[in-house]
């Protein structure tokens, strides 16, 4: 499927995003582990999401989920010897191998091509310190059989800053014997810690260091998912890049592990602001208000990184209207998501005539530049397809997006939503 979006002048009106994916997969990964039955509202429709209920579900657990993003999980894990089919999303897959390590399980997880290529050495390591027999491919990927249980605390340092690496060892604590702790250099989201926390964990936190203990059971909650800050970034952009436009995303979450793009869009300049703040199960809520902003370069680098790693290709394409340098580096993460995001987003971009440079860990972005429409491809990744859409915004003429039905992962109304906005 393609879609085409036209240079646009004016973008004007009120948004409320699809629920946070990260806070989805925990709050129904969690619930399938807890006593009682856990209640989620604002479950996002998307792709990813789906694919964690699946998992729940061959995993024997009830989880029903409504039209409205409505979910309940009733019943709790118990089955053995399944397969498990993560689709696109890697955090589904590395939670649930989480999950799957804490029991006297045998389990096979399995993505599709995209995700059959992301590495899952980085959870196979802790999960066997731990005890778990974990068998991944030789080139250390999908597919990957794990039997679980037996397990007993350790303390991790990731090699990589991964809130998925972070997750699983935290999940696969829970059912470990003593206090399974996790270090980290550099501080990642910290839904899991958050819900862990709100659901009755023992959980302790220190600068950089999170612990949890073995052996307590979690409490069912009611979870409201607040709105996806890393979904409502391709319009507080697009409002920022179009003149005469003032866009409001209603209730977005704004923990401060996720809003590294917010700081980096202010140091270029743009006029973004967070209105009616409030806090909902250990998560911070707020309308973010953008509007038209002359922007200048930038540099990203070091421990903003994974505050903002989901954010990147998009901020390159905002760094075309910038005067001047933008340099983002230490981001090599980026090769390992749905795409390999560095050369994806400076292929595409190159096409519609910016000028940007690539670099083993970012890229740098020379500014302003006057792009051209063209035809571009989404490489299967939903947030390269809604980048290239804010850059087919500035674009003269039309710029369409191959591959456009990838936004389905994360954000499935996408157009529909920008379209609204097109006064
Ligand atoms: C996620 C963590 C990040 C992020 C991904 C979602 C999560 O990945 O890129 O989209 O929900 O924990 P890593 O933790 O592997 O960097």
């Amino acid at each position: 499927m393609h879609t085409t979006v036209e240079r646009t002048d004016r973008l004007r009106g009120a948004l409320r995003m699809p629920g946070d994916k990260s806070v989805a997969h925990r709050a129904l990964i969690l619930g399938a582990l807890a006593r009682g039955m856990q209640t989620i509202e604002g479950l996002p429709a998307s792709e990813d999401v789906a694919s964690t209920a699946s998992c729940l579900r061959s995993l024997g657990c009830r989880v029903d989920v409504d039209a409205g993003g409505r979910a309940r999980i009733s019943s709790r894990v118990r089955l053995n010897g399944e397969e498990l089919f993560a689709g696109n999303s890697g955090t589904t897959a590395r939670l649930i191998a989480g999950l799957v390590a804490g029991r006297d399980f045998v389990c096979t997880i399995d993505g599709d091509e995209s995700l059959r290529r992301r590495p899952m050495g980085r959870i196979a390591e802790p999960l066997a310190l731990m005890g778990a027999d974990v068998e991944t491919s030789p080139a250390g990927t999908l597919p990957m059989r794990i039997r679980g249980g037996g397990l007993t605390a350790i303390e991790y340092r990731p090699p990589v800053a991964s809130a998925q690496v972070k997750s699983a060892v935290l999940i696969a604590g829970l059912r470990a014997e003593g206090d399974t702790a996790v270090v980290e250099r550099v501080p990642t989201r910290d839904h899991t810690e958050n819900l862990l926390a709100a659901m009755g964990a023992v959980v302790d936190r220190s600068p950089g260091r999170v612990q949890v203990s073995g052996g307590a059971e979690l409490r069912a909650i009611h979870v409201r998912v607040p709105g996806d800050i890393s979904s409502a970034a391709f319009f507080i952009a697009a409002a920022v890049l179009c003149p005469d436009s003032e866009v409001r995303i209603v209730g977005a979450g704004v923990n401060p592990t996720r809003t590294g793009i917010l700081e980096a869009l202010g140091a270029m300049g743009a006029d973004v602001s967070l209105e009616n703040v409030e806090t909902s199960a250990g998560e911070p809520i707020a309308d973010i208000v953008a509007r038209s902003s002359a922007l200048r370069g930038t540099d990203v680098a070091g421990p903003v990184i994974p505050r903002v790693i989901d954010e990147l290709p998009l901020l390159a394409v905002v760094a075309t209207q910038a005067e001047g340098t933008t340099t983002v580096r230490d981001a090599a993460e980026l090769r390992h998501k749905e795409s390999d995001r560095i050369s994806a987003i400076v292929e595409n971009l190159r096409l519609v005539g910016a000028d940007i440079e690539e670099l083993e860990d970012g890229f740098v972005v020379r500014g302003p530049t006057r792009l051209v429409g063209g035809r571009v491809s989404s490489l299967g990744d939903h947030r390269i397809a809604m980048a290239m859409a804010v850059a087919g915004l500035r674009a003269g003429g039309e710029t369409t997006i191959d591959g456009s039905e990838a936004v389905g992962v994360s954000y499935p109304g996408f157009f529909r939503d920008l379209e609204s906005l097109v006064a």
